[in-house]
C-alpha cells in the first residue's frame, strides 16, 4: 500500500487494528436531527473517546474547530433528503480538491445496493475510489438501506458489503444483524458496524458492538445511540472500552452507569 494511504488509514484505525468512529453526518439528508442542532457542540465532548468523526462539509465548517486533533472522515455523498422522492438517489457531492482542502483522513459515501439507484451509487463509489486513490485517501463505503429496514439481513448485507469491497472501498460500514459473521467472512476489507435508531435499552448497544467485534468487525461508526443517550460521554467511554480495551459488556456497562450517576 502506498505510504500516504497507509498513513491516513493508520490515523483512523489504531495500532490494535480497531476503530471507533462517531457518526455526526445525519444533517445531510435529515436536517437538524434531534441533538444535532449544532453538531460540533454535540461532538466536541465526545472527541476524546473516538478515533475519528464522520461529518459532511457544512457541519465541519460551521461547527468544528480546525484545532481539533481527532481525524475527520468527510461524508462526500448527498443529493437526497428525508422528504424527497427516493433516498437512494445520491451522488458524490464534494470535489477531490475540497476533500484535500478540508484535510480529510478518509471519505465516506453511501451505496444503495438493490435500489432504484443501485447502478448510480455503485459507479459513484467506483469513481470516488479512482479519484481518491490518486491522493492516497481511503474510501469508506456505507451500505445504505434508506427506509427499507427489512434489508438488514445477513444475506443482503453480505452481498452489499462485498459489492462495495469489489469496487475498491478500503473499509465497509454495514449494519449489525443476526449471523453477522457471514457478512464479515464475505467481505475482504475491514468492516465497521453502523448504528441505526435508538435501541430499547443502553446495554443492548454495548452488547451488539461487543458481539459484532467478536464476529470480526474492527469497530463502529455510531451516532444516535451515543449522542441521543442521556449520558453521551458514558456511552462513548463504554464503547471505547469494548473496542480498544477488551472490556466485556458488563464491565463497560458498569462504567456507563457510574458516569450516568455522576452526571446527575
Ligand atoms: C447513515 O448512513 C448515516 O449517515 C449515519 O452515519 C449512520 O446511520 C450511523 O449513524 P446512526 O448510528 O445514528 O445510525
Amino acid at each position: 500500500m502506498e505510504w500516504g494511504m497507509a498513513n491516513r488509514l493508520a490515523r483512523t484505525i489504531k495500532s490494535d487494528g480497531h476503530c471507533f468512529y462517531l457518526a455526526v453526518d445525519h444533517g445531510y439528508f435529515q436536517g437538524p436531527t434531534h441533538c444535532l442542532e449544532n453538531p460540533g457542540r454535540t461532538a466536541e465532548p465526545l472527541l476524546k473517546y473516538v478515533d475519528a468523526v464522520f461529518m459532511p462539509r457544512g457541519s465541519v465548517r460551521f461547527s468544528l474547530t480546525p484545532n481539533m486533533e481527532t481525524p475527520l472522515i468527510l461524508r462526500v455523498s448527498g443529493g437526497n433528503s428525508m422528504i424527497g422522492d427516493d433516498l437512494s438517489n445520491e451522488e458524490v457531492s464534494v470535489s477531490t480538491r475540497e476533500i484535500i482542502r478540508l484535510n480529510a483522513a478518509a471519505v465516506g459515501i453511501s451505496v444503495y445496493v438493490g435500489s432504484k439507484y443501485e447502478h448510480q451509487t455503485i459507479m459513484a463509489l467506483s469513481k470516488l475510489v479512482d479519484e481518491c486513490s490518486d491522493y492516497g485517501i481511503p474510501v469508506m463505503a456505507v451500505t445504505a438501506v434508506g427506509r427499507e429496514e427489512e434489508k438488514k439481513s445477513a444475506r443482503y448485507l453480505a452481498l452489499a458489503s462485498r459489492v462495495c469491497a469489489e469496487q475498491g472501498a478500503a473499509v465497509v460500514k454495514t449494519y449489525y444483524c443476526e449471523d453477522f459473521e457471514k457478512v464479515v467472512e464475505g467481505c475482504p476489507v475491514p468492516v465497521v458496524i453502523a448504528g441505526g435508531p435508538r435501541t430499547e435499552n443502553d446495554l443492548e448497544v454495548i452488547e451488539f458492538v461487543y458481539d459484532g467485534m467478536q464476529k470480526g468487525a474492527i469497530g463502529v461508526n455510531l451516532g444516535r445511540n451515543i449522542w441521543q443517550n442521556e449520558c453521551p460521554e458514558g456511552m462513548a467511554r463504554a464503547l471505547q472500552m469494548v473496542i480498544h480495551e477488551k472490556a466485556t459488556p458488563k464491565e463497560a456497562f458498569e462504567v456507563f452507569e457510574e458516569m450516568k450517576r455522576n452526571k446527575k
